[in-house]
C-alpha cells in the first residue's frame, strides 16, 4: 500500500494534456491539493475538457514552466511535482527541432532552475520516454539498453532526463525518471497531427473509418493503459528513497500492429485494417520493434501494468462515445499529418467547464 497524497499538495505540469490531466483527477480524488501549470502549446494535447470533472477542485496556471515568475506560489510548499509539460511528436521534432528544443529542453532549465531554487531536494516524476533507446538491440528493452535515439525528440528528451538526474546526484532534486511506451486511453487528443499512431487509431475508429498499417504489420508495441500510468507516477511521487532513478514503465503484452489494429476495429465494429508502404518521413524514424522490460518499477516499486490492451481500448471507446465533439474540430475533420502549426490546429477547445 503506497503512501496517500491526501491533503498533500502537487503540481503537475502539462496538467491539461492527456496523461497530466487523468493524474489531476486522480490526485483531486484521493484529496490531493492539487495544482495545474499548462500554456496549452499549439501543437500538443492541452484541452480544457479534460480537466472537466475537477475543474473547480483543481488551481490552474495559465503560465509556461519556463516563466519562472509565475511559479513562485505553485511551487510554495509543494510536496510532489509531476512533470509532463512535452511535447511529444517525433514527426514535429524533425521538422522543427528548435520548437522541439525549446519546449523539451530550453523550458525545463528554466524550470528546474525556480524549482531547485524555491525547494530543493523535492520528488519529482518526470515523464521520459522509451524513444530515448532508439531502434532496440534486444528485446525486451531493460534500462541497461544503450541511448540512441533517431530522433530529435528523444534526444532532447534525454537531455531533459538528464538534467533531473544530474541536479539529484547533486542533491539538489529528487528524481524519478518514468521511461513510458507508448500511452492510450480516454483524454488523448485525438484531432492533434503528429502526436503518435494511437491517437490517430481511436480518432479514426470513433468516427467509423476502418485504419491502415504502415509496412507489413509485425512490428510489435506495448501499448499501456493511462490509468496503469497514473498508478506508475503515484508510486513514484509516493516512494521513499529509491534505489535507481529511471524505470521503464510498459504495457501488460506485446502486440503487433496488426494485432492492435484488428482489436481497434473490432472494439469499434469498422471493416478490418488495411495494409500500405511505410511513407518516406516515417520509415526514417521508425524504431522497429519495441517492447518494455519492466522487471525493474515491479521490483522496486511495486508497479505493473495491469489492463490488457483489448480491455483498455474498450473503456477508451466508451468515453469517445460520450464526449466525442469535445475532441474534434469541426473545422479539420480529417487532420493529417501535416507540418503546420499555424492556428488552424486547435489545441484548447472551446468546450465550457462543467463539474461533472
Ligand atoms: N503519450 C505518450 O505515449 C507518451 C509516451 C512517453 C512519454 N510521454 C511524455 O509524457 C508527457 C505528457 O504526454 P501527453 O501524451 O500527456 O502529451 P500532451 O501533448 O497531451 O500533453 C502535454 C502538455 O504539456 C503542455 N506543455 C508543453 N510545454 C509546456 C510548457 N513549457 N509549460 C507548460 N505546459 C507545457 C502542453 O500544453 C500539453 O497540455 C510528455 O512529456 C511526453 O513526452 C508521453
Amino acid at each position: 500500500m503506497r503512501v496517500s497524497y491526501k491533503n498533500r499538495k502537487v503540481l503537475i505540469t502539462g496538467g491539461l494534456g492527456f496523461i497530466g490531466s487523468s493524474l489531476a483527477i486522480h490526485l483531486v480524488r484521493e484529496g490531493a491539493r492539487v495544482v495545474i501549470v499548462d500554456n496549452s502549446v499549439l501543437g500538443c494535447g492541452a484541452n480544457l475538457f479534460n480537466i472537466a470533472p475537477v475543474a473547480t477542485d483543481v488551481e490552474l496556471i495559465h503560465a509556461s514552466i519556463a516563466d519562472t515568475s509565475a511559479l513562485a506560489e505553485p511551487l510554495r510548499g509543494c510536496e510532489v511535482i509531476f512533470n509532463l509539460a512535452g511535447e511529444i511528436s517525433h514527426i514535429h521534432s524533425m521538422a522543427m527541432p528548435e520548437r522541439d528544443l525549446e519546449i523539451n529542453t530550453l523550458a525545463q532549465i528554466h524550470f528546474l532552475t525556480a524549482v531547485t531554487r524555491s525547494i530543493p531536494g523535492v520528488r519529482v516524476v518526470y515523464a521520459g520516454t522509451r524513444q530515448v533507446y532508439g531502434a532496440p538491440d534486444y528485446l525486451p528493452v531493460d534500462e541497461k539498453h544503450p541511448i540512441n535515439p533517431v530522433d530529435f525528440n528523444g534526444v532532447h528528451k534525454y537531455a531533459a532526463t538528464m538534467y533531473h538526474l544530474m541536479l539529484s546526484n547533486m542533491g539538489q532534486l529528487d528524481a524519478v525518471v518514468l521511461r513510458m511506451t507508448n500511452v492510450y486511453g480516454p483524454r488523448i487528443a485525438l484531432d492533434v497531427p503528429c502526436q503518435g499512431f494511437l491517437g490517430t487509431f481511436i480518432r479514426k475508429v470513433a468516427t467509423g473509418q476502418s485504419l491502415e498499417i504502415f509496412g507489413d504489420g509485425r512490428q510489435l508495441r506495448d501499448p499501456v493503459y493511462v490509468d496503469d500510468i497514473v498508478e506508475a507516477s503515484l508510486a513514484a511521487g509516493a516512494a521513499g528513497q529509491v534505489r535507481n532513478r529511471s524505470y521503464n514503465a510498459g504495457g501488460p503484452e506485446p502486440l503487433s500492429m496488426a494485432d492492435i489494429a484488428a482489436i481497434a476495429c473490432n472494439s469499434a465494429g469498422v471493416p478490418e485494417p488495411t495494409f500500405r508502404e511505410f511513407p518516406e518521413d516515417r520509415k526514417m524514424i521508425d524504431i522497429g520493434s519495441y517492447y518494455t522490460d519492466s522487471t525493474l518499477i515491479r521490483g522496486d516499486l511495486g508497479w505493473s501494468a495491469t489492463v490488457r490492451f483489448q480491455e483498455g481500448f474498450r473503456r477508451t471507446l466508451d468515453y469517445y462515445r460520450e464526449h466525442l465533439p469535445h475532441y474534434l474540430d469541426p473545422s479539420n475533420p480529417s487532420p493529417s499529418c501535416k507540418l503546420d502549426l499555424r492556428p488552424t490546429v486547435p489545441t484548447v477547445k472551446k468546450a465550457t467547464i462543467v463539474p461533472a
